[in-house]
């Protein structure tokens, strides 16, 4: 390979367009051109002087954007849904780029979100080696005791899987309702992950949200609500995913 030349799917995904391995499915999929034609094999070189297109759209022509999410409950994390339900980036409407969330809160957690067009970034911050810490606050029912509360720092068992949180707080109790306030802090992303680690404990989830991402939080925000991230944001967000290598 010459000193100039990449792959097909790096190229994409360092303009921004989206992650590696999505590229590589596009590329599959048909969705991409080299000069005007299909390809669809995986590991062709290309250089600064082609044109890639995916979609019909010049790749290089997409400023890389970031956008934090005050998502509501009752949407998808997703680009677009079977069942025709209200996905995350229809909520961004005034991105004029392709947007993807980077990883995804169940359709009825709330909390921040993030969702950007930066490959590379949502590679980093997703990938399960640099996990950086998420913070989460769940009201659930019943009062957990303080040994069970210690559990979920030394881990419990779901479905052959052991699941961790760093930190767990009990923030407040109702016990008229019978209900409790949990702050939860992760740096790991497994699927319904909070879900599923206090309905280990037998204290399942009312309500679930994520108030932190890093050093990110939803302060100014309203559910719905988003704004960009600063430049500065972007790259102490990349750094704090470096720093947090397992
Ligand atoms: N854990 C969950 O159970 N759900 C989410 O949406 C995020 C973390």
């Amino acid at each position: 390979m010459s000193e100039n030349e990449i792959r097909l799917q790096k190229a994409i995904a360092q303009s921004g367009v989206t992650s590696r391995r999505k590229a590589e499915q596009l590329i599959e999929q048909g969705r991409v051109k080299v000069n005007g034609v299909t390809v669809t094999e995986l590991g062709i070189k290309v250089s600064k002087s082609d044109k890639i297109e995916v979609d019909q759209i010049p790749i290089n022509k997409e400023p890389v954007v970031h956008y934090l999410l005050y998502k509501p409950r009752g949407v998808i994390s997703s680009v677009s849904d079977e069942k025709g339900r209200k996905v995350v980036t229809e909520l961004i409407p005034d991105s004029e780029v392709r947007i993807y969330p980077v990883g995804r809160l169940d359709y009825d957690t709330s909390g921040l979100l993030l969702l950007t067009n930066d490959g590379e970034l949502a590679q980093l911050l997703m990938h399960p080696s640099h996990q950086i810490p998420k913070v989460y606050v769940a009201k659930v029912k019943g009062i957990p005791s303080k040994e069970l509360i210690n559990q979920l720092k030394k881990g419990v068992r779901s479905k052959g899987e052991l699941l961790k949180a760093t930190k767990v707080k009990l923030l407040s109790v109702d016990h008229a309702k019978n209900t409790a306030i949990i702050e939860l802090t992760l740096h790991e992303g497994k699927n319904r992950q909070v879900r599923r680690m206090l309905e280990a404990i037998n204290h399942p989830v009312i309500k679930l949200k994520r108030e932190r991402y890093g050093f990110l939080n939803l302060k100014g925000l309203q559910p719905g609500g988003y704004r960009e991230l600063t430049a500065h944001e972007v790259n102490q967000l990349r750094d704090e995913a470096l720093k947090s290598k397992k």
